[in-house]
């Protein structure tokens, strides 16, 4: 028998195909024996069509049909007909291949998870049989978008005449605000490299040696806590530009991040994309990324409580914190009294240490607190978040960030729970004005927000000296839904300001040389003006691919604690190759 060549995708067969003599190659997904007819969903990464074998249609074919297991690896050759009972809910679903002939190219062991979309088996044993997860519908369908995604934006930059330039892997660090994996060198006992978290001295290099417009799709490392947007190593869409200000690369990046969303949903978004001062977010949001698809915006009412009997408040306002109030309007009747106490328990998980609440009604408020407040301050405080009947306020009292952080991921969890918005709706928005520093609360020392290479902004550069917390920062963040998917700044380009500003950061001369001294040496042989930015590209797939998880975007994650379960890295290894590279484990701690 000649061997069978593929004709077609299975996905796609469709009416028009009927009477057509085609050749699948595919998986098992499923084999029904009804007596005299055996069907098989035959798939592939396009889809599944059913291919039935027919006795009538040749025997030494269903005898081999007869003998499939899920998995097997088959081709088969057959004419193209109109389904008998047909199922609208496939896209094959009109038509069937009656198999003429059947090749098993491979068989295949039970797998230890389901090849379906909605398998409910443990995300661990899909990491470890990642490449069997991976046959998976929609997890196909996520590749495909991210490689859509690239190329969406490869096209776009290239039209826009920045070039792909690649750096290097084993670097030094560059601070961006994790720890850094580190690799230890053979050759030089005694010193390691760094992998970069993100090419950020190399793209200002670049800019140093004229490239003018740069860009990478690179590999970022960063040792940091794992979230569900956060993995160990991620990808940056990385991109740098010269004789630019802030308006030049944000006009640049919005028209990339629709020219994207249009390739991918078919939307048009409006340009220019909303803007938002850093501070102007936290008041409202309560964080720098907002969710804007819906309102249930932080309210302070701290003024109209400060006269409040309630002890929580006074002693909170009393120590210099706030108060923050959400109006959940018209959910009054909808929330019970343990509904709300999980809202609290949620907002404890943030470091909260109660939420308040008021229901206004028919008959006036309903509230454990209202025993300690006047009539005048209800009022007032109904005044200010529009309370009104059939409305739940909930309140937080806490210092800033404790208060910013329950309400907001309060608030998020709300606008998912009661559905405030459309999963569809795609809602950028630039936040602005960042401080240029932050202060450690335990060490009390000075750290760059975005990072030490962010220039201040002009009328700011006095206060680096006199006040330095004060100072804001070139930079500006580009959130979509919620997500902080891009940040970036215009970056200092003197050797005067960069060494000022590792003053500031408290690093002496001599450390910043040692550290930056190829850079502060760079600026001074003619640095253009530049600026830049950088995107989560797995965050953004994860966004347009409806995902919660950033590992649903990556075809081979790490858990959250950075190991792969596939490979099993990181291992341990031999002691000949630690001697080599000069390395003795500390056995207490290999112990523990
Ligand atoms: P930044 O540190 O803000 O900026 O990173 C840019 C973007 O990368 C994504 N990101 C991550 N995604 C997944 N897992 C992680 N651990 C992770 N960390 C960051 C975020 C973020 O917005 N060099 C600067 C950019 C610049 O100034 O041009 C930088 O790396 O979506
Ligand atoms: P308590 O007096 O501790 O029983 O608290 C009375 C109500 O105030 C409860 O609903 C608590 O959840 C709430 N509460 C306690 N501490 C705070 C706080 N820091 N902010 C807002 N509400 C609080």
């Amino acid at each position: 028998m000649e061997k069978l060549k593929r004709s077609h995708m299975a996905g796609i067969l469709r009416n028009e195909h009927i009477g057509k003599e085609v050749i699948l190659a595919g998986w098992v997904q499923k084999r029904r024996d009804l007596g005299g007819l055996i069907f098989v969903d035959l798939r592939d990464k396009t889809g599944i069509s059913q291919v039935v074998f027919d006795q009538e249609v040749s025997k030494e074919a269903f005898i081999i049909g007869e003998t499939l297991g899920t998995e097997y690896v088959i081709v088969v050759k057959g004419k193209v007909y109109e389904r008998f009972s047909k199922n609208l809910e496939m896209p094959t679903g009109e038509v069937e291949v009656f198999v003429e002939e059947v090749e098993v190219l491979n068989d295949a062991r039970t797998p230890p998870i389901y090849i379906k979309d909605d398998d409910q088996v443990s995300e661990n044993l899909r990491l470890k049989y990642r490449y069997l997860d991976l046959r998976k519908q929609n997890m196909q369908k996520n590749l495909k978008l991210r490689h859509d995604v690239t190329k969406l934006v490869r096209d776009f930059l290239d039209k826009e005449n920045f070039i792909e330039v690649e750096t290097p892997i084993l670097t030094k660090p560059t601070p961006e605000g994790a720890r850094d994996y580190i690799v230890p060198s053979r050759v030089n006992q005694g010193k390691f490299y760094a992998l970069p978290q993100s090419p950020q001295l190399f793209k200002q290099l670049l800019m140093v040696s004229g490239t003018d417009r740069y860009f990478q799709i690179v590999k970022c490392f960063r040792d940091e806590d794992l979230r569900a947007d956060r993995q160990p190593e991620f990808t940056q869409i990385d991109c740098e530009m010269s004789f630019v200000d802030e308006m030049d690369i944000m006009d640049i990046n919005e028209k990339m991040m629709a020219h994207v969303v249009k390739g991918i949903k078919g939307l048009n978004i409006t340009l220019p994309f909303p803007r938002m001062t850093y501070k102007e977010a936290m008041d409202r949001y309560g964080n720098d990324k907002p969710d804007t698809r819906f309102g249930l915006e932080l309210i302070n009412v701290t003024e109209n409580l400060k006269t409040s009997d309630f002890k929580v408040f006074s002693s909170t306002i009393e120590k210099g914190g706030i108060i923050k109030a959400i109006n959940v309007s018209g959910e009054a009747d909808n929330f019970s009294r343990k509904d709300i106490t999980n809202l609290e328990k949620h907002t404890k998980d943030y470091g909260a240490k109660g939420l308040a609440w008021i229901k206004v009604t028919e008959e006036g408020v309903n509230s454990p607190i209202a025993k300690f407040l006047s009539e005048s301050e209800i009022q007032s405080v109904l005044d200010k978040t529009e309370g009104k009947t059939g409305d739940l306020l909930l309140f937080v009292a806490d210092e800033p960030s404790v208060v910013h952080g329950a309400l907001s991921n309060l608030r998020n969890y709300l606008g998912k729970e009661l559905n405030l918005y459309n999963k569809d709706q795609c809602n950028f928005l630039w936040v602005t004005e960042f401080p240029l520093f932050e202060r450690d609360k335990e060490t009390g020392r000075l750290s760059a927000m975005h990072h030490p290479f962010t220039a201040p902004v002009d009328e700011d550069l006095l206060l680096l000296e006199k006040k330095p917390e004060d100072a804001r920062a070139r930079a500006y963040d580009l959130v979509l839904n919620g997500h902080e998917i891009g940040g970036g700044s215009i970056r200092i380009h003197t050797s005067e300001i960069q060494e000022k500003m590792f003053q500031v950061l408290g690093f002496t001369k001599k450390e910043a040389y040692k550290k930056f001294g190829f850079l502060l040496e760079a600026f001074q042989y003619g640095t253009p003006p530049h600026g830049g930015i950088a995107y989560g590209l797995d965050r953004l797939v994860m966004i347009l691919a409806h995902e919660e998880n950033i590992r649903q975007v990556i075809a081979f994650p790490k858990t959250q604690n950075a190991t792969c379960l596939l490979t099993e890295a990181p291992t341990t290894i031999d002691d000949d190759q630690l001697s080599e590279l000069h390395i003795n484990i500390n056995s207490s701690e290999e112990n523990s």
